[in-house]
């Protein structure tokens, strides 16, 4: 039974005030559970709650939301056994809005995720088992962000994240050592080339490239330098984040490294274009978050030979997907927990992407904290791949060091997921 309920405003990776959850059970066991918060946030996305107040942290207090979890969330379940999905409903019920905007969803998520970690305790086995609820587990494959643009780097570029995807390693713990070695390629050629090995907000280089032919070059060069070959080991993903630099007014990108605008049509030719040069097997939000005859046209045109992952677009909301679904905008789903706000609305999200043949990259946010659930999420919803950022820092680090703890743990039975039909095109 859930004897306490009590939070603390805490900092993410970027230094920003977010919410911790402890869950203290009748026996006198505990828990705790933080949330992460994202910079290029989707417009559909559940709401975090922040403060407001620009006397502390730029207005982005947390200290609304943990009196929601020790005031009226505390009232709501103490004396309830820690059952995720009659937990998340309540939640749900107490909060009473369609975007989780009155208790917030920074606190509702951080309360549901506890009492996840709680109800594994309970059962005396680990989160990621506890979620599989007897399914079968996988190890997701990483998606690694090697180079940022964005607003996670200062618009240097205008597509988010390049990410390399290791293809043939056959474990988790092979396909990181793949990655990190590309990495670590990369940082030794920007040094020589006289370029900044600063990192973004996930970790990732964020040099001065004059555009995003230049950035592939340097993967490809990175992935030589590796001893690999681009296509065969390793290929790439481009998360474009296409919302944050879409112009509504004129409903048209505006590539500023590039310098030119273009309509949706023709953004979808550059990317096939870049495909046709680089082996990109992924693409995450080619296209602004409302944009959906255009995500179903592009899908049409590339979704046989990549993945078009909807995240933006799809926001970890069931409807949204359930319509991506039914339009073919898209053929996989990002899933964020703190876009729902709730452990089972996320399984769900998944289970559905799932059924419908879409697959599914579990992802952290830009601003995380050292919170290790999420590759527990990975495991037991058996998501496929993750999407954690870079290899480098500790809030990056968490989740990629409790797959490797959680493959030691499976031995004998740890699977790293099948590589997708989508991602077989290089
Ligand atoms: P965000 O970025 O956490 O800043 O939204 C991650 C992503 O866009 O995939
Ligand atoms: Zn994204």
């Amino acid at each position: 039974t859930i004897a306490a309920l009590d939070a603390l405003e805490i900092l993410d990776s970027r230094g920003r005030p977010t919410v911790e959850a402890r869950l203290t059970l009748s026996d006198g066991r505990a828990v705790s559970a933080s949330v992460p918060s994202g910079a290029s946030t989707g417009r559909h996305e559940a709401v975090e709650r922040r403060d407001g107040d620009l006397s502390r942290y730029r207005g982005r207090g947390t200290r609304g939301a943990v009196a929601a979890i020790d005031g009226e969330i505390a009232a709501a379940l103490i004396g309830r056994e820690p059952r995720q999905r009659e937990v998340d409903a309540a939640l749900r019920a107490l909060d009473g809005t369609p975007d989780k905007s009155r208790l917030g969803a920074n606190a509702i998520l951080a309360v549901s995720l506890a009492t996840a970690r709680a109800a594994a305790l309970v059962a005396g086995e680990p989160l990621w088992r506890h979620l599989a609820a007897g399914a079968e587990v996988t190890l997701p494959r990483p998606m690694v962000n090697i180079v940022s643009g964005g607003l996670h780097a200062g618009r240097q570029l205008d597509f988010q994240d390049f990410l390399v995807i290791p293809l043939a390693a056959s474990s988790f713990s092979a396909a990181l050592e793949t990655v990190v070695a590309v990495h670590a390629a990369t940082g030794e050629l920007l040094a020589e080339r006289g370029l900044s090995t600063l990192k973004a907000d996930e970790g990732g280089y964020g040099p001065a490239l004059p555009d995003h032919r230049a950035a592939l070059r340097l993967l490809d060069d990175a992935v030589r330098r590796a001893g690999l070959e681009p296509g065969e080991q390793v290929a790439y993903g481009l998360d474009v984040a296409a919302t944050h630099f879409f112009d509504a007014a004129t409903g048209s990108y505006r590539l500023a490294s590039e310098q030119r605008t273009l309509d949706a049509a023709e953004l979808a030719g550059y990317v096939e274009q870049l495909a046709a040069e680089h082996p990109i097997v992924s693409i995450e939000d080619p296209l602004a978050e409302d944009d959906w005859p255009a995500w179903a046209e592009l899908t049409a045109r590339l979704g046989g030979r990549m993945q078009v992952i909807g995240d933006d677009l799809f926001t970890t909301d069931l409807q949204r997907l359930e319509r991506g679904i039914a339009e073919r905008s898209a053929n996989a789903v990002l899933v964020k927990m703190n876009q729902i706000g709730t452990i089972s609305e996320t399984a769900d999200v998944v289970a559905h992407a799932k059924a419908a043949g879409f697959t599914t990259v579990v992802s952290a946010r830009s601003g995380e904290t050292e919170d290790d659930a999420l590759a527990d999420l990975a495991v037991g919803l058996a998501g496929g791949q993750i999407k954690v950022g870079s290899v480098t820092q500790s809030e990056r680090l968490a989740k990629y060091n409790r797959l490797l703890r959680i493959e030691r743990d499976l031995g004998e039975q740890a699977r790293l997921a099948p590589l997708p039909e989508t991602l077989r095109s290089a």
